[in-house]
């Protein structure tokens, strides 16, 4: 038997190549060994974005199809949408009954959030009750399908504390029957924006897996390089360049990196030239990933199949473990 993996993202917009690198290609790896099921966590984005909905559904659409694109293989993995899963909103509620309010108060990821909530005006700085509930839908995510590991970023981890503090109190409460899940933190080396800063859809400084190859030249040529090179024959600081040749050390090889290295040095490279070739470097590398993704753009029907079936297959496994909840707690 496999053990179980689930994770989520929230469906915020199409996604970047931070998310590519540091996710997304780590979840691919994990679909051999277990048994993965991946979600848009599309309730957990109304905790927050609840009066702005209009575009919810095609960054549902959009996520999962970025997934697709990069290797989630729906073959392989359970992928489906959070709310399609209604059973995780009745776990939710008998978690919610056994967690003390002051867990959720401490949650440093929500105490995050709410900071970011209060810089807002009106009815949108206000800390609603699903958003004060967004650790326990998170462990109800993870529950519903007794995961054993949980992959996530560092930002995550206290989130996965208070599942583990609510999976123990339930076995203590009603017992033994929910694993402990894990943090499956991932160490690939986080790329940048194109600014030197986190990348961030937000801060305008990303690569989108969905980019074309021109737009991806555009914004590459933005790179900040080595901000003490004025002409392009002054030898160039590889290591105090700090975009472009970081990306280069990401997407290119031992050889090329070499090369790169060495003409910067010695002033034999200018940085446009240089970005050029590290534009058609990382166009070269993402073309596969575009090409099937514009295969699922023009063929949205199929996504929407693999979604209803992934969701259905979700369902499945999500009815026998609250039918087991159920009979623990001792519902009627
Ligand atoms: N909170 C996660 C994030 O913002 C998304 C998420 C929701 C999640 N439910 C989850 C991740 C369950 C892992 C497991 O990235
Ligand atoms: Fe960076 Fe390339 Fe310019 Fe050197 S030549 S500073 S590696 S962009």
């Amino acid at each position: 038997m496999k053990q179980t993996i689930v994770s989520g993202m929230r469906p915020t917009g199409k996604l970047h190549l931070g998310h590519y690198l540091g996710v997304i290609q780590n979840w691919v790896q994990l679909q051999d060994k277990y048994d993965c099921y991946f979600f848009a966590a599309d309730w957990h984005a109304l905790t927050t974005k609840y009066d702005k909905t209009e575009d919810l559904r095609q960054n549902t659409l959009d996520v999962i199809m970025d997934w697709l694109a990069c290797g989630i293989d729906p073959e392989k993995s359970t992928i489906y949408v959070q709310s399609l899963v209604p059973e995780i909103a009745e776990l939710n509620i008998y978690l919610g009954m056994i967690t003390p309010q002051n867990w959720v108060e401490r949650d440093p990821c929500l105490k995050d959030m709410a900071k970011i909530l209060k810089s807002k005006e009106g009815q949108a700085s206000q800390i609603n009750f699903g958003l004060m509930g967004y650790p326990v839908l998170m462990s109800s995510d993870i529950m519903m399908f007794n995961a054993d590991y949980v992959p996530v970023g560092i930002d995550q981890v206290a989130h996965i504390e208070i599942t583990r503090d609510i999976t123990r109190r339930f076995n203590n409460l009603y017992g033994e029957f929910f694993h402990e899940a894990k943090p499956l933190l991932n160490h690939c080396s986080l790329i940048c924006g194109l600014d030197g800063n986190k990348m961030g859809k937000s801060f305008n400084n990303d690569i989108k897996i969905s980019d074309t190859e021109e737009v991806t030249a555009k914004k590459i040529m933005t790179a900040i390089t080595d901000r003490s090179r004025l002409r392009k024959d002054d030898p160039g600081h590889p290591d105090d360049c700090e975009v472009a040749f970081k990306y280069w050390k990401i997407f290119g090889s031992e050889e090329e990196i070499k090369i790169v290295q060495d003409e910067c040095i010695k002033g034999q490279r200018g940085c446009a030239q240089c970005k050029r070739q590290l534009a058609e470097k990382i166009n070269s590398t993402l073309a596969p990933i575009r090409q099937k993704r514009k295969y699922y753009e023009e063929h949205q029907d199929e996504v929407i199949k693999i979604i209803e079936d992934g969701s259905q297959r979700a369902r499945l496994k999500a009815k026998e473990v609250l039918s087991q909840v159920r009979n623990l707690v001792k519902m009627y």
